[in-house]
C-alpha cells in the first residue's frame, strides 16, 4: 500500500499506458480519478472497482482548460485532497513539417503541451493544501532524441521535458515534485499510424532488435511500476528527472 491515504489524477486513462498507471495506483491504496475524453475510462473504473478500487471517472478534454479546472475540483470534492497528477494523454500524428497542418500542430501541442501547464495551474493550489505532490508527466524517448516523420510529436515531448524541469525548479521548496517519464515502444494505440510509417505493426516486432535492444515491447505495466515509484514518497528527492524507461534504446 505504498500510496495509502494519497488522491490521485490519471488523464488519459481510458486505456493503454494511463489505464495501466490508475490500476496500479489503486492497487496501492490511492483514490484514483480515472479521466480521458473518451468514454472507454469508465470501463476501466468498473474494472479497477471489481478489485476493491476506489476509483472515478471524469470526462474532461485536457486541451481545454474550464474543463481541466472542473477536473480538479471534482477531484478535491469527490476525494477531499489532490497529491498526484499523471499527465499521461497524448496524440501522435506523424509527418515532416511541410506535410503537417497547422490543425495538426496546434491540437498536438494543445492535447500533449498545454494540458500539462493547465493541470499544473490549477493543480498546484491543491497539492499545496496537501502539503506537497508528485507530477508525473509522460515523455518519450523523443523528448531526448528525435525521429524522422514525427516533427510535431518529436517537439512537443521536447517541451514537456523542459516543462517538467521548470516545474521542478519553481516549486522544490515547497515539497512538490515533478518528473518525466521517458518510455520507449509499448504497444498502444497512440502508435498505430507511426507502425503503418513503419511497414506495418509486424515489421516492427519483428525488427525490433534493430531499435530497443531488449528485444521486445515495453509493457504498460513496465511504465506504471515507474509511475508508482514517482508517486511515492520513495522517490521523495526525486524532482526535475528524466526516468528513461526504453529498454537501451536510446543507450547507443
Ligand atoms: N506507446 C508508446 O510507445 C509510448 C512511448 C513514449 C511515450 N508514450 C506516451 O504515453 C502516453 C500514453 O500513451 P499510450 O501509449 O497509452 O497511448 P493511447 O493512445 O493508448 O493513450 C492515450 C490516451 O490519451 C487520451 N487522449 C487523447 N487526447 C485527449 C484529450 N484531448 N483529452 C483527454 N485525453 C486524451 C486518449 O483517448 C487515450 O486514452 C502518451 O503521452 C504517449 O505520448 C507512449
Amino acid at each position: 500500500m505504498r500510496l495509502l491515504g494519497k488522491v490521485a489524477i490519471v488523464t488519459g486513462a481510458g486505456r493503454g499506458i494511463g489505464a495501466a498507471i490508475a490500476k496500479r495506483f489503486a492497487e496501492e491504496g490511492a483514490k484514483v480519478v480515472v479521466s480521458d475524453i473518451i468514454e472507454q475510462g469508465a470501463e476501466v473504473v468498473e474494472e479497477i472497482r471489481k478489485v476493491g478500487g476506489d476509483v472515478e471517472f471524469f470526462r474532461t478534454d485536457v486541451s481545454e482548460s474550464n474543463q481541466v479546472q472542473n477536473l480538479i475540483n471534482y477531484t478535491v470534492e469527490r476525494f477531499g485532497a489532490l497529491h498526484v497528477i499523471c499527465n499521461n494523454a497524448g496524440i501522435n500524428v506523424p509527418g515532416k513539417i511541410e506535410n503537417i497542418t497547422e490543425e495538426v500542430w496546434d491540437r498536438t501541442m494543445d492535447v500533449n503541451v498545454k494540458s500539462m501547464y493547465l493541470t499544473t495551474k490549477f493543480g498546484i493550489p491543491e497539492l499545496r493544501i496537501s502539503g506537497g505532490g508528485s507530477i508525473i508527466n509522460l515523455g518519450s524517448v523523443n523528448s531526448l532524441v528525435a525521429e524522422p516523420m514525427l516533427s510535431a510529436y518529436v517537439a512537443s515531448k521536447g517541451a514537456i521535458l523542459m516543462l517538467t524541469k521548470a516545474i521542478a525548479l519553481d516549486y522544490a521548496k515547497e515539497n512538490i515534485r515533478a518528473n518525466c517519464i521517458c518510455p520507449g515502444w509499448v504497444n498502444t494505440t497512440i502508435n498505430d499510424s507511426h507502425a503503418n510509417l513503419m511497414g506495418g505493426i509486424e515489421n516492427v516486432l519483428n525488427s525490433i532488435d534493430d531499435f530497443q535492444p531488449i528485444g521486445r515491447v515495453i509493457r504498460t505495466e513496465e511504465i506504471a511500476n515507474v509511475a508508482l515509484f514517482l508517486a511515492s514518497d520513495e522517490s521523495s528527492a526525486m524532482t526535475g528527472s528524466a526516468v528513461v524507461v526504453d529498454g537501451a534504446m536510446t543507450a547507443k
